[in-house]
């Protein structure tokens, strides 16, 4: 940052305040991770300058031949790592991806099957604040109340209800697996698409370790930067053929000549977006081959164990974990029960360098800002290369944080962070930076 430092010190200086937080911190967000040095190489590189607008081979802008070698290398190895049909990389993000697998099929206002925001679904899945329930009808299904795992006969329930055009499992905040055979059974019946938003879980899928979206899925959308450890982005992978669109409908007449593949890719261009980043292209290209490697699925496996370990501690010190457990890389706590609310809890994590998330239960009674529950992951603390030992120690200063009334007062906080700091410090971040 020699540059920078030089000519621009005050962004330079927060730079290097954010790389010390990530360094010294213990990293429990659910949907963060930290990327590779070749991940941050590629990303801060001189693609940023290039315009590239259309797919390789067939752009709005000369000097293309290296960018499109890239493009292409991208959606290879996506398509190979999933198995998909076909792979779209240009979604700048999670959002854009989902905004144009809804483009790509429906008319605007048409009906959405979605997985309640309040159970666990994300913003993009009809929130009414967001473009996607702005712009399309959402309706929901949720969790039972007693086993707090998706309800299917619910799903099916509301999908017979409401026809709609597209059912859309995954989730944000949902600790278990999803059964998505089950979901693509349903959307037979009821002549829907099936979408898949699998952000969260996609390094698990990608590595066999949760239930595979691609082969079920009409449509399965991403981001690159959770538990997949890319850079922050998003891609869509889809079958190559619509089975539903027959068209025929004369205001979708130029779109029913489409197939599916050709209605993701102009969706999102000329669709949604205009140039594509191409430095986050080739970033992306790089963190699909580092998914490839045999290391990659050893990294997985551990991000499990460092899960289940996180389990267990915490029910032996009788923490309600919402539906009991966790089949993936994030837990949600109900820490109503301790008497704290989500707010409070984050807020005296935070103070002990444990960095998690408020979060809603479901069926929870109180409100977004400060509701009943915090989401934490261990895909993060995975990275940095914590394994079961070191998460115990982490577990326990959560318990103590959490539960204990003495370790509130101002000394015990402090014994609990330089815990937390001197733990992280066996496990470097970036030392080459
Ligand atoms: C399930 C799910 N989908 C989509 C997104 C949106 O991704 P982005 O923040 O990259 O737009 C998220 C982000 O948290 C997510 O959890």
């Amino acid at each position: 940052m020699k540059n920078l430092q030089t000519n621009d010190p005050q962004i330079a200086e927060l730079i290097q305040k954010e790389l010390n937080r990530q360094r010294t911190g213990a990293e429990m967000i659910a949907s963060e991770n930290f990327v590779s040095t070749s991940i941050l190489e590629a990303t801060g590189s001189i693609l940023t300058n290039k315009y590239a607008e259309g797919y390789p081979n067939k752009r709005y802008y000369g000097g293309n031949e290296f960018i499109d070698q890239i493009e292409t290398l991208a959606i290879e190895r996506v398509k190979k790592l999933f198995k998909a049909e076909h792979a779209n990389v240009q979604a700048h993000a999670g959002s854009q991806a989902n905004a144009a697998a809804y483009f790509a099929v429906c008319e605007l206002h048409d009906t959405i099957l979605g997985f309640s925001l309040a159970h666990g679904g994300h913003l993009t899945h009809g929130h009414p604040v967001n473009f996607s329930g702005k712009s399309y009808n959402f309706v929901s299904y949720g969790v039972n109340k007693d086993t707090e795992m998706i309800d299917f006969d619910e799903v099916e329930k509301q999908a017979k209800l409401h026809k709609p055009k597209i059912i859309l499992a995954g989730a944000s905040a949902y600790p278990r697996q999803i059964d998505f055979q089950k979901f693509k059974d349903i959307a037979d019946q009821v002549g829907a698409y099936l979408m898949v938003d699998m952000a969260h879980i996609a390094g698990l899928v990608a590595t066999g370790l949760h239930p595979d979206p691609v082969p079920v899925a009409d449509i399965v959308t991403s981001t690159t930067h959770k538990t997949l450890r890319g850079p922050r982005s998003g891609f869509i992978l889809s079958k190559i053929e619509d089975r539903l669109d027959k068209g025929g409908n004369p205001s979708t007449e130029l779109r029913a000549r489409k197939n599916l593949a050709q209605k993701i890719d102009s969706a999102i261009f000329p669709g949604l977006q205009g140039g594509p980043l191409e430095h986050v292209i080739a970033a992306k290209a790089v963190a699909f081959q580092e998914a490839l490697s045999p290391e990659f699925k050893a990294y997985q496996k551990q991000i499990l164990t460092n899960a289940k370990v996180l389990e267990n501690k915490f029910k032996a010190a009788g923490i309600r974990l919402v539906s009991g457990g966790t089949d993936n890389h994030l837990l949600l706590l109900d820490v109503s029960l301790l008497g704290l609310g989500g707010q409070e809890a984050e807020t005296l994590l935070d103070q002990v360098a444990i960095f998690t998330n408020k979060n809603m239960i479901p069926y929870d009674t109180r409100k977004p800002m400060d509701p009943s529950g915090i989401r934490l992951g261990t895909a993060a603390l995975t990275t940095r290369g914590l394994k079961e030992a070191e998460m115990e120690i982490i577990a326990e200063v959560i318990i103590d944080t959490l539960i204990s009334r003495q370790a509130r007062d101002k000394k015990a906080k402090a014994e609990n962070k330089e815990k937390v700091l001197a733990l992280m410090q066996n496990f470097p971040l970036y030392p080459e930076l």
